[in-house]
């Protein structure tokens, strides 16, 4: 039994699947969940409620008051008490309402307060699935943290044939599991991974600077993922305005220029594990920083002269010992995989993510991410929109899946 005392709020909204829903509740119980049955008013035009109350062993939520006591369900009671949301099948419409926020049935107000996470099995034909507005709203999920849980996997995922279709309940089942197993691994316990995030900022003057938009998000998620999966974690930050990583076991080092942070992480690699490369560390400085504040009087037209600045994840990968694995970015807008691969070699780098530098919804600045991993021995793996949370916890898997 590999759920034994998970609770799940199973949501079931109105598509032709639902009746998929019941092996999967049964797959689910059978695995020794606890599961409450959500269904909207659609829902049970699918599946009657007293054969998902039987299979549960509860009385199934579908109205805001229990019809024959008066009683209030309480949705807030409900995600204060789950573990985790399971809606299969997610309709079109269904999604939309999450998407934005249309609190007009059970299901959806029980999501709104959810304070676990959530996923969502899609299921609706290949059109309305193709459709921009589906696929607006899935990404919009997305961003929101929801594991899409795409359909199907494996080669017909490779065609169109087969998308829209809900994922099968023992395909389903397993996708529970190994959330719950991913949320209590703890992998990298004993190990130091140091990590670089955030921009750096090279001084003019005391009050001007060359930065970049890196917001940090991504050198702080993967700080979270590492940390909850038993790491001791090292985040040398440059300035990151107002956000810091949540985990309270993280050890943060701030640092503001390149050479700051090149000073910091030298003192941590030392003894690390794994170093991961997530910041955007400015290629060139100022040659001098001008004390005080540089007047435009005594300036004219002006020249700054920029000498390079030190270059950490090679610097690192060339003082790399046996077992150290390094891992670095790069933000490409053209020719990525083969920028990306000579970064790697160049790095000496074990693993390089790449990610696009021409999206709003991926790389500098995003809450989600597209990334693409590539590896030694040719290994590279591509990965759908996600957000950078998710991008962190495949990171982690392909990092502990290097030969130590
Ligand atoms: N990096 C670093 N120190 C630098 C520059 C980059 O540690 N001075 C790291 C980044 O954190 C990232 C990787 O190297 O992991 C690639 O960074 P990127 O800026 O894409 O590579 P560059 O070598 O600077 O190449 P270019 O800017 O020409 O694309």
């Amino acid at each position: 039994m590999r759920l034994e005392g998970k609770h799940i709020v199973l949501g079931i909204s109105g598509g032709i699947a639902a009746y998929k829903s019941a092996a999967l509740l049964r797959l689910l119980i059978k695995e020794g969940a606890e599961v409450q049955v959500v269904i909207t008013p659609n829902g049970k035009e699918f599946i009657t409620p007293a054969t998902l109350a039987a299979l549960s062993g509860k009385p199934v939520v579908s109205e805001f008051f229990a019809a024959n006591t008066g009683e209030w369900h309480s949705h807030v009671d409900l995600g204060l008490w789950a573990d985790l949301m399971v809606i299969a099948p997610a309709t079109a419409c269904t999604l939309a309402k999450m998407a934005t926020g249309v609190a007009d049935n059970m299901l959806i107000t029980t999501y709104l307060s959810a304070k676990e996470p959530v996923m969502v099995a899609p299921a609706m034909d290949l059109d309305m699935f193709a459709h921009p507005s589906t696929q607006r709203n899935l990404d919009t999920l997305r961003g929101d943290g929801v594991i899409v849980l795409d359909s199907p996997s494996g080669e017909l995922a490779s065609g169109l044939e087969g998308k829209g279709r809900m994922l099968e309940p023992e395909q389903i089942l397993e996708k529970v599991v190994e959330h719950f197993e991913s949320a209590s691994r703890k992998d990298f316990a004993g190990e130091k991974v140091v990590i670089t995030a955030g921009p750096t900022r090279e001084k003019i003057d005391d009050v001007r600077f060359i930065a970049n938009h890196s917001s940090g998000k991504m050198g702080m998620a993967l700080a979270e993922e590492f940390a909850s999966r038993g790491a001791d974690v090292t985040l040398v930050c440059g300035p990151v305005e107002g956000r810091k990583p949540v985990d309270a076991r993280v050890k943060t080092v701030k640092v503001e220029s390149a050479l700051e942070m090149l000073d910091a992480v030298k003192k941590e690699y030392r003894d690390a594990d794994v170093t991961i490369f997530a910041a955007a560390v400015a290629d060139y400085r100022p040659e001098v920083a001008v004390a005080g504040k540089i007047k435009r009087e005594e300036r004219g037209p002006m020249t700054l002269s920029l000498v390079e600045n030190p270059d950490i994840a090679a610097e690192m990968g060339a003082n790399k010992r046996e077992g150290q694995v390094n891992v670095g970015f790069a933000l490409e807008s053209d020719n990525g995989l083969q920028n990306a691969a000579k970064k790697l070699d160049a790095k000496n780098l074990d693993l390089i993510v790449l990610n696009p530098a021409n999206r709003s919804d991926a790389g500098f600045n995003a809450d989600t991410d597209i990334i693409t991993l590539i590896g030694r021995d040719n290994m590279k793996e591509e990965f759908p929109l996600m957000t950078k949370r998710q991008c962190a916890s495949v990171i982690a898997n392909a990092v502990a899946k290097i030969a130590r």
